[in-house]
C-alpha cells in the first residue's frame, strides 16, 4: 500500500492506494472509527462491492443507502434523501459517512456529510480511475441544479481517502479511459517527466497492470495534493486543475450530458486549449500532436467537428470560473506547464473550435 497526505493543518488526510484494500479489515478499522456508519453507494457498485465493505468494517450500527446509478440523480433530491436516511436512523454528530462509487456517489455523499449536523466526518472509497485519481481527493462536493453542473455544493475534506486499484478491473473501458484524461491532465499542466513516462508505458495502464496503475494514481493525487494543500478553496493555483474543462463543460451541455463522458469531453476540450496556446505562440504545434496522440491511445476523443462553434463560445461565457473579470482559462506554455490566463480574443477561440472542420 501507499500513502500520500493532502497537508491541510489540523484537517491533513491520508491517501492510501493499493490492491485490496477493501479487503482490509485493519485499514478500515482504523479509518472509520465512528459507532454510527452510514454507507452510500449505488446500485452498481453495491452488488460488486458493498460485502467486502461491510465485511471489514467494525461500526457496530451501520447503515446502507443504495442510489440509482447515474449523473441524472446527483441532484437535491437525492441529497434529501440520504438526510432522511441520516435523520430517521438517528444519526449523531459523531458518525461517518463511507462513500463507495465514482465520482457521483463520492460528490453526493460528501455533500451529505458537510450538510447533515452542519458537518459529520466522511471517507472516500472512489472506485473509478476517475473518481481515484481526482474527484475522490481535495474535498470538492456538490450535486446539480437543473440549468448547471456542480452549482450546489461545499469545500469539505474527507477523514481519509481509500483507493483500491483491484475495483478498476470491473470498470467498463469506457469508464477508464475517461479516467485517464485527468491523468493525462496532471502530466500536461504540471508535469512533463509524467507526460513522457504515460507515452511509455499506456500499453501496462490500459492493461492494468497492478505497479503502472499505482504509478498513475499515486502521481495523479501527489500532484493534486500539492495543489489542493496550497489553494484549498480554488482563489489561484488550484484552477490550474481545470485544463480543457471550460470547452469541456461547453460540449457536456451541447451533448445533453449523454453524448461524451465527463472525461471524454475533457479530453476534446485539452486538445482545444492546446490549440489555442499554439495559435497564441506558447505551445509548438509538435506538442499539440503529441497529446492528441497520446489521449486518442488512451482511447479518448480528440474532436467535436459537428459541433457549432458559436454555440460553444456562448456557453463558455457562462462557465462558473467565468468571475467579474471575466472568462479564464487554463493553457500550455509546453507540456508540464498549464498557466491561467484571461481567455483571448473570440476569433482565437473559433479558430481553434474550426480547425480539422473541412478535412
Ligand atoms: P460515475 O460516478 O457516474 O461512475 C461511472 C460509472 O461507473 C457509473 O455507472 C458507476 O456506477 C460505475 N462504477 C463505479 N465504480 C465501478 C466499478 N468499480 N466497477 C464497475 N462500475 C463502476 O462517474 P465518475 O466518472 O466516477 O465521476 C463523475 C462525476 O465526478 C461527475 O459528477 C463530476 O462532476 C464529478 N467530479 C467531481 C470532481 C471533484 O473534484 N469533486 C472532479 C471531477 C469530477
Ligand atoms: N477537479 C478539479 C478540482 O478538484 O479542483
Amino acid at each position: 500500500m501507499d500513502t500520500l497526505e493532502v497537508a491541510l493543518g489540523a484537517r491533513s488526510y491520508p491517501i492510501y492506494i493499493g490492491p485490496g484494500l477493501l479487503s482490509d479489515a485493519g485499514l478500515l478499522a482504523r479509518a472509520v472509527t465512528a459507532q454510527q456508519a452510514l454507507i452510500v453507494t449505488n446500485s452498481t457498485v453495491a452488488p460488486l462491492y458493498l460485502e467486502r465493505l461491510q465485511a471489514g468494517l467494525r461500526c457496530p450500527e451501520q447503515h446502507v443507502h443504495v442510489l440509482p446509478d447515474g449523473e441524472q440523480y446527483k441532484t437535491l433530491e437525492t441529497f434529501a434523501e440520504i438526510i432522511d436516511t441520516l435523520i430517521e436512523a438517528r444519526f449523531h454528530r459523531d458518525a461517518c459517512l463511507v462513500a463507495l462509487g465514482g465520482g457521483v456517489v463520492g460528490d453526493i455523499g460528501g455533500f451529505a456529510a458537510a450538510c447533515y449536523q452542519r458537518g459529520i466526518r466522511y471517507v472516500q472509497i472512489p472506485t473509478t480511475l476517475l473518481a481515484q485519481v481526482d474527484s475522490g481527493v481535495g474535498g470538492k462536493t456538490a450535486v446539480n441544479h437543473p440549468q448547471a453542473k456542480n452549482m450546489i455544493g461545499a469545500f469539505y475534506q474527507p477523514d481519509c481517502v481509500i483507493a483500491d486499484t483491484d475495483t478498476l478491473s470491473t470498470l467498463p473501458r469506457r469508464e477508464f479511459a475517461a479516467g485517464m484524461a485527468e491523468v493525462i491532465k496532471y502530466g500536461l499542466i504540471l508535469d512533463a517527466e509524467f507526460f513522457a513516462w504515460l507515452e511509455a508505458h499506456l500499453e501496462d495502464v490500459l492493461s492494468l497492470d497492478t505497479d503502472a496503475l499505482r504509478v498513475i494514481i499515486g502521481k495523479s493525487c501527489e500532484l493534486k495534493a500539492a495543489i489542493v494543500a496550497e489553494d484549498e478553496h480554488e482563489r489561484g493555483r488550484r484552477a490550474l486543475l481545470n485544463l480543457g474543462h471550460t470547452f469541456g463543460h461547453a460540449l457536456e451541455s451541447i451533448g445533453n450530458y449523454e453524448r461524451w463522458l465527463h472525461g471524454e469531453a475533457v479530453s476534446i476540450g485539452m486538445v482545444l486549449a492546446a490549440r489555442t496556446s499554439a495559435a497564441l505562440g506558447s505551445l509548438d504545434s509538435a506538442d499539440v500532436e503529441r497529446i492528441s496522440t497520446l489521449l486518442t491511445r488512451a482511447g479518448l476523443p480528440t474532436e467535436a467537428t459537428d459541433v457549432d462553434a458559436e454555440r460553444v463560445l456562448e456557453i463558455m461565457q457562462l462557465d462558473k470560473k467565468t468571475t467579474a473579470k471575466g472568462l479564464s482559462l487554463v493553457l500550455l506554455e509546453g507540456i508540464g506547464r498549464g498557466v491561467i490566463v484571461a481567455a483571448p480574443g473570440a476569433e482565437v477561440l473559433r479558430a481553434a473550435l474550426e480547425i480539422g472542420r473541412d478535412g
